[in-house]
């Protein structure tokens, strides 16, 4: 058997990996194109997204803002409408302020070198090797989820493999391998291996092109490789959320900059203090002057949500609230407004905003 990483090896891995993507790689829809503004709008969406929840959103997004031109002239409102339930809304964003940064500085046309595309928002290396060698075929090496745990295992790493050092000899393993033609091809290939057949748990060796090349099978460490580093333990957190109705319609603010779901909208939303049961209350009184500059009368509990979000582990629990006064104070400066149920379809929602939404649209308040 050939050593490990030598020019036979190399080559023997690449023929085998490209003849084996040609057999049975899946017909992705970002597959079917070289155009760098669809391929980019797909790589932004597969960051830590599944592939069958990215397709709608892909096809959906492309329709609507099939150039780079429609998204630069687009609001950041209807990005993240076609955004929605994706999740990651700063992925959106950055997608936007990119647009607008090519077409202002470079014509819009999408920069074909690795140096000019990092310096786009929510571009790093790896989305802007996936740009190069998928859209022009430049040789540029990739590295993100799936080629990580392949070159891991190929490899038998037994570091950590998010360490500073691992990442290093993992970018330095896929420079080695990338062929000089074909490069788009064998990238993909490279992924799809590790998302199909060299899979987080139980890897499906019977199945793999280059099993008799890999170290990690080799050595019987396939269920011990990659090495990750423990997940952080969830942090649990208790919310409000605030439905307050008035003539039939729902107050809604935009979610500022600072805020989890910065610029989505949501019914005012607060943090509620673990320990004081009895001033829960007082604790929505507050909240909601502070966000909205209204003052209400809180109501009863309608409904109980759990969620998490990176590392918290939320119950939300929605009250209704009735306004208590005409006057209004002055509320921090994030933009509000009152929808009607039927509105909520057109106006982009965090998570549990629209499942509250939804809830309401299903329960609607006898008329008084
Ligand atoms: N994950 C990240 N990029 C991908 C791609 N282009 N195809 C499939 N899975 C991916």
């Amino acid at each position: 058997m050939q050593s490990f990483l030598t020019p036979p090896w190399r080559q023997t891995f690449r023929r085998r990996l490209n003849a084996w993507y040609a057999r049975g790689a899946r017909d992705l829809p970002w597959r079917q194109t070289r155009d760098p503004y669809r391929i980019w709008v797909s790589e932004i969406m597969l960051q830590q997204t599944q592939v069958k929840t990215v397709i709608p959103y892909y096809e959906r997004f492309c329709k609507r803002f099939p150039t780079i031109v429609d998204l630069a002239e687009a609001s950041e409102e209807q990005i993240l409408q076609h955004w929605e339930g994706l999740g990651y809304y700063r992925r959106g964003r950055q997608l936007h302020a990119a647009a607008k940064k090519i077409m202002a500085e470079n014509n819009g046309e999408i920069p074909r070198s690795r140096q000019e595309l990092e310096q786009l928002p929510g571009i790093g290396r790896y989305t802007a090797a996936a740009i190069l060698s998928f859209a022009f075929d430049i040789a540029e090496p990739i590295l993100e989820a799936n080629t990580i745990r392949l070159f891991a295992r190929l490899a038998a790493m037994r570091s950590e493999v998010s360490s500073s050092q691992s990442q290093k000899s993992l970018w330095s393993l896929s420079e080695t391998l990338v062929p000089r033609k074909r490069v788009g091809q064998f990238n993909q290939a490279l992924m799809e291996l590790g998302s199909l057949v060299c899979t987080p748990k139980s890897p499906n060796c019977e199945a793999c092109p280059v099993a008799d090349l890999c170290l990690s099978r080799q050595k019987n460490l396939t269920t011990k490789i990659p090495v990750m580093r423990p997940r952080a333990t969830l942090e649990k957190i208790r919310e409000a959320a605030i439905v307050i109705c008035r003539k039939q319609r729902f107050l809604i603010r935009q979610c500022g900059p600072n805020e989890r779901w910065s610029g989505l909208w949501d019914f005012p939303r607060m943090r509620l203090n673990q320990h004081q049961e009895s001033a829960v209350a007082e604790q929505i009184i507050d909240g909601v002057r502070n966000l909205t500059g209204y003052t209400v009368d809180p109501g009863s509990r309608i409904k109980t949500l759990k969620h998490g979000v990176t590392r918290y582990q939320i119950t939300l629990e929605c009250y209704e609230a009735t306004i208590a006064s005409a006057r209004r104070k002055k509320g921090d400066q994030t933009p509000h407004r009152w929808v009607r149920a039927g509105e909520f379809g057109r106006v982009p929602l965090s998570v549990t905003g629209r499942k509250i939404a939804q809830y309401l649209v299903a329960h609607p308040a006898p008329e008084t």
